[in-house]
């Protein structure tokens, strides 16, 4: 390919990983098989997982017909290959965007406990953990969800819930309120709500995978009691609370997000991100055409957050 070519792939190309994983033998075979079907600038590697193998390989797409073409010639071609190699049930096939992905449980960047943000400590949660001292700390399985706290987008999330429970100081928590995390993935900002003081956290998540990581986790975290997790979307969101926290892209916020008013107590809040400056302008739109009131907007690298209030009048307060 001609350098000025390699450029503009490189430039305007979508990135996605196929993640493999299983028992060695048959994740080997199908990684060998899948190498015909990469380009000289694509990658693939080969290596250890939590109980077996894992193959890894890295498609660049500029044209998305194509892209959609070529995940599904693989996809076809893992399905084909695993048939012959190991049980279906064994071996488990994720696809990620890279553009918007995060680390998972089991890879080097999600091993050691960090903190997001001050008085939180994530705890990357692996086999044979021992129970953390710090009741500030929330023990994460991250499999196949986004939300370990790296991402900007949850971090930005993370840093409103921290200001608005005043835990800089250790103070207020977010005391008798009732939150939603819309689009929890992992659950992360619904234990972190939890972990500042709500009343009650509820995530819904629109990916069974996602919700069933969401579980698992609020169950780690003994949280069973406070915070809840539904499959699905707004139908899974029945009332209305005092805090809604949407972390998702920009996409879906433009799809769903004028329901937030509906879904907010007199005088709640809401914090959305997942959108980039360039989507800044519409997204504050759509928010103060539906009702809420754009109080404060926080960016990390290229994303964005809004911390919005409902500016209705309430006849009864
Ligand atoms: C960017 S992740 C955010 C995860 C987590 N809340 C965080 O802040 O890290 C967005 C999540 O929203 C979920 N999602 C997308 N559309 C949804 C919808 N209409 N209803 C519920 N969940 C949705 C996705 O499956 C994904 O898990």
């Amino acid at each position: 390919m001609c350098s000025s070519g390699r450029r503009l792939e490189e430039t305007f190309s979508m990135e996605f990983e196929i993640t493999i994983e299983g028992p060695a033998r048959a994740v080997y075979k199908i990684h060998e098989k899948l190498k015909s079907f990469i380009r000289s600038s694509e990658r693939t590697d080969y290596h250890d997982a939590l109980g077996g193998k894992m193959a890894r390989i890295v498609i660049l797409e500029g044209d998305e017909e194509l892209l959609d073409r070529r995940l599904v010639t693989i996809s076809s071609q893992i399905a084909d290959f695993c048939g012959d190699a190991a049980p279906k049930e064994d071996i488990r096939v994720r696809v990620r965007n890279l553009a918007y992905s995060e680390p998972y449980t089991g890879s080097g960047e999600f091993a050691e406990p960090f903190e997001p943000i001050p008085f939180l400590t994530v705890q990357p949660w692996k086999p044979g953990l021992a129970e953390p001292d710090d009741p500030q700390t929330i023990v994460l399985d991250c499999p196949h969800a986004f939300g370990t706290g790296k991402h900007p987008t949850t971090l930005l999330c993370l840093r409103f819930l921290a200001q608005m429970a005043g835990m800089e100081t250790r103070g207020g928590g977010l005391q008798g309120l009732r939150v939603l995390d819309f689009g929890c993935g992992t659950g992360i900002l619904a234990l972190a709500a939890a972990k500042m003081g709500c009343a009650r956290a509820l995530g819904v998540e629109i990916d069974p995978d996602a919700a069933k990581a969401a579980k698992r986790n609020v169950t780690l975290n003994h949280l069973d009691g406070i915070v809840e997790i539904r499959e699905g979307s707004w139908e899974a969101a029945r009332g209305r609370f005092d805090l809604v926290l949407a972390n998702v892209v920009a996409g879906v916020l433009f799809k769903v997000g004028a329901e937030i008013p509906a879904h907010l107590n007199p005088g709640g809040r809401a914090v959305v991100s997942g959108f980039g400056e360039k989507q800044d302008g519409e997204i504050r739109r759509l928010f103060e055409d539906s009702g809420l009131i754009v109080y404060e907007k926080a960016s990390e690298g290229d994303w964005c957050a809004l911390l919005l209030k409902d500016g209705r009048l309430h006849k009864n307060g």
